[in-house]
């Protein structure tokens, strides 16, 4: 295939001729691409498929309806099963460690708040960041080390959600059918004011403030977002779908070591720079494949 004449002196006369030929080869490359990336997709679903009967995934109850919608297993957010046989250690780490402020059966009291229906998804978020057990009462959780293994942590979860049903499960990311760019654009939108572009976090008022999304793992980046903690807003399966939870907690993961991925350095800039590169090699590629498809139809 080749440029029409006049496009190619229309684009030399601009002085984009280095652009245009390097652009083509972006362009190139992106269709290449396709196949292979289509190919990569369903080995990612057959991988899952291992990965969801791993969890004992049943695409049943998640969140008040089925999973993202689809009618396959090939979900990017399935969820954890907790077995039943660790409730009784779960009970015992509960009695000692938070009884004392929500009651023996997590009703609550005076001190801290009832935690029954809140959904297993809820008590693991603040329990596995460190939040839970609280020392201070009086001002906003910190995530800090856990106190608590993981499996420790999954037995706490499973008594507290076995003394009443409701609330979301515990949710286990596939990172590798999620996508970082579209991430990106629902970071900016849904995220970013409170947390700030890079997810370095901020205050917000009156001693209450954002948290660095420095080290929070996929499943509590989704665990955040779906049970909405302190001034944090919820968000429902209706406002973000399981998918879009997904490509956010990629592209968190992203912004933790925006420098691991080999590639062009862009400056630590990131998500900025990258988003107006992006626009750049865009543009230029729609440019020629106007240029191009003016030629094909004359
Ligand atoms: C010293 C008292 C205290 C102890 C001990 C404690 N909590 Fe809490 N807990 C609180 C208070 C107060 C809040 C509300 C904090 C907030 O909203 O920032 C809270 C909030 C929570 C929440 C969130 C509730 C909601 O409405 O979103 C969960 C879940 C939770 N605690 C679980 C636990 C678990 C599990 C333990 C034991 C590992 C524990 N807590 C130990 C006082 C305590
Ligand atoms: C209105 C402000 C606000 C918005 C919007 C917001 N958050 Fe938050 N977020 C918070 C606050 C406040 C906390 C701390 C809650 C607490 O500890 O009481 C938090 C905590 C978190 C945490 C826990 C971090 C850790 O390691 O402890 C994650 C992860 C998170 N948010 C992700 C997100 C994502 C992803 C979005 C966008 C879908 C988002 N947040 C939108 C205010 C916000």
């Amino acid at each position: 295939m080749s440029i029409r004449k006049t496009s190619k002196t229309l684009l030399k006369r601009a002085g984009l001729i280095p652009i245009a030929v390097g652009t083509l080869t972006v362009g190139g490359s992106i269709l290449a691409l396709y196949p292979q990336a289509s190919s990569a997709q369903s080995n990612n679903t057959s991988h899952l498929s291992n990965n969801a009967s791993n969890y004992g995934y049943t695409g049943s109850y998640i969140y008040g309806s089925k999973t993202g919608g689809g009618s396959s297993n090939s979900a990017a957010i399935t969820n954890l099963t907790l077995s039943a046989s660790s409730i009784p250690l779960g009970k015992s780490l509960f009695l000692e460690n938070c009884s004392s402020c929500h009651g023996t059966q997590a009703q609550g009291s005076s001190r801290a708040p009832n935690l029954q229906g809140l959904g297993a998804a809820t008590v693991d978020f603040w329990v596995s960041t460190g939040r839970m057990p609280l020392a201070d009462p009086t001002i906003q959780a910190v995530q800090k080390p856990s106190r608590f293994s993981r499996s420790q942590t999954l037995a706490i979860d499973a008594y507290v959600a076995s003394l009443s049903s409701g609330g979301p499960l515990i949710p286990n990311v596939n990172l590798s059918l999620a996508s970082e760019s579209a991430g990106a654009t629902l970071f900016s939108t849904n995220c970013a004011a409170c947390h700030t572009i890079t997810g370095a976090g901020d205050a917000l008022a009156s001693g209450v403030y954002a948290p660095s999304l420095s080290v929070a793992t996929p499943t509590q980046i989704a665990e955040a977002i779906r049970t909405g903690p302190g001034n944090m807003p919820r968000f429902g399966p209706l406002t973000l779908s399981n998918q879009q939870v997904a490509d956010l907690a990629k592209y968190v993961g992203y912004l933790q070591h925006p420098n691991d991925r080999g590639g062009i350095a862009l400056g630590h800039v990131g998500p900025v720079t990258e988003g107006f590169v992006g626009i750049l090699v865009g543009l230029g590629s729609i440019m020629l494949a106007g240029f191009w498809i003016g030629g094909k139809n004359k």
